[in-house]
């Protein structure tokens, strides 16, 4: 059986090919390298002994996407494909609009012309804006979004959902990811932000090459434990495998789901900071800045959904992340050329 996996280069995507094909799935991948190399691939076949199919192609544009359901029959999309950092949103929010939900509306429609059924999305825990009360359950209703990134997951879950309701012959899976962190075990594949990395982990991991001085955290006065953020860190590899399961299950059970992906765990900011140290002796030098604007003070999955019909559950935690994210780091310090 063959995926279609938009996005299928980035950081996500690319892991979720490798768990497909593990997995005995054919996989075409379709992505416009807006924030990924093609040097992915090249790795994504040096791990699996299989050259996926690539298509350099915008999903914005909708023709071209067309051809690729012409040339490509395929049982299943994931889409990966979209932009995700909060604060370029922040100062471009009509490119953000345009990108995520265009290309998922011309996604559907394709998908629809070729009589392609089952789509996974990569939503995610911003959803639930500032939760009320923890931990998180798929029926928690959703919050305030604090930013055009985070607007764009909550529009297409709306649209996605009453695409289904006027089209149940689709079967829709709305995945909310909470923090994705780490990278493959061979340090072949894992994050590579360009510019200054919004995210933690690969502060983190460029701090502890000596790319930057020390981690800025952002804030230590929160009502935690010891002050600083409280997230749900999932390893990449368990995530792409939750894609997997997700899959396997759209291809029996029809309608639309709503999975999150997370651990079920939280750790806070120092939590992390301890679990690098321990997983490669790093010690991370930091600084404690204000507050960053839209963050919350914690959140977590309940991830017992997933677990009871998915029958997929997180293995890794967050020290062999921690690990992993390193060897990646060490093995790449400028990123995959
Ligand atoms: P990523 O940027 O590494 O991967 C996204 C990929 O999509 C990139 O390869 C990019 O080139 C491609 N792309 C973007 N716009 C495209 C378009 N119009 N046409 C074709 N390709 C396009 O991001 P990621 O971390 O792998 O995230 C994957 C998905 O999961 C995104 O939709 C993201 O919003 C969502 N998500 C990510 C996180 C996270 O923390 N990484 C958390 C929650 C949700
Ligand atoms: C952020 C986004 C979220 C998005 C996710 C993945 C916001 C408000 N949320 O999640 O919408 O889905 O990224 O792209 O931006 N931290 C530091 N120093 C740093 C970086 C982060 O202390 O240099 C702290 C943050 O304050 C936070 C934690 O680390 O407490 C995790 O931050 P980050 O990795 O950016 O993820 P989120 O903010 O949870």
């Amino acid at each position: 059986m063959k995926i279609l996996v938009t996005g299928g280069l980035g950081f996500i995507g690319s892991e979720t090919v490798i768990s497909l094909i593990e997995n005995g799935y054919e996989v075409v991948i379709v992505d416009n390298l807006a924030n990924s190399k093609i040097g992915v691939l090249d790795r994504i076949e040096t791990i699996t002994g299989v050259r996926p199919d690539f298509v350099k192609v915008d999903c914005c544009d909708k023709e071209a996407l067309n051809q690729v359901f012409d040339a490509y029959p395929v049982s299943g999309v994931i889409h990966f494909a979209g932009l995700k950092a909060v604060g370029e949103s922040v100062r471009i929010p009509l490119a953000y609009y345009r990108n995520n939900l265009l290309s998922t509306i011309n996604l559907v429609e394709a998908m629809a012309a070729h009589n392609v059924y089952n789509l996974v999305f990569s939503s995610s825990a911003t959803v639930y804006g500032d939760p009320k009360e923890l931990p998180l359950l798929e029926t928690t209703p959703l919050g305030e979004t604090t930013n055009p990134y985070g607007e764009t997951k909550k529009m297409i879950e709306r649209i996605l959902t009453d695409f289904n309701k006027a089209n149940p012959q689709f079967n829709i899976a709305l995945l909310r990811y909470f923090n994705p962190i780490g990278g493959h075990k061979s340090g072949l594949l894992g994050e590579d932000p360009t510019g200054i990395p919004n995210n933690l982990l690969p502060y983190v991991t460029q701090v502890a090459i000596g790319r930057r001085d020390k981690l800025h955290v952002y804030g230590n006065d929160y009502p935690t434990e010891d002050g600083t953020c409280i997230r749900d860190y999932i390893h990449v590899c368990d995530l792409a495998e939750g894609h997997v399961a997700t899959i396997k299950y759209l291809e029996e059970k029809p309608g639309l789901v709503i999975f999150n992906l997370g651990t079920g765990k939280g750790t806070s900011v120092f939590g992390v900071l301890k679990a690098f140290e321990e997983a490669t002796g790093v010690k991370i030098p930091y600084q404690i800045d204000p507050r960053r604007p839209g963050d919350v003070t914690a959140n977590y999955a309940n991830v017992d959904k997933a677990e009871k019909i998915l029958h997929w559950k997180a293995k890794r935690d967050v020290k062999q992340a921690c690990f992993d994210a390193y060897q990646f780091q060490v093995k790449n310090p400028k990123g995959i050329e």
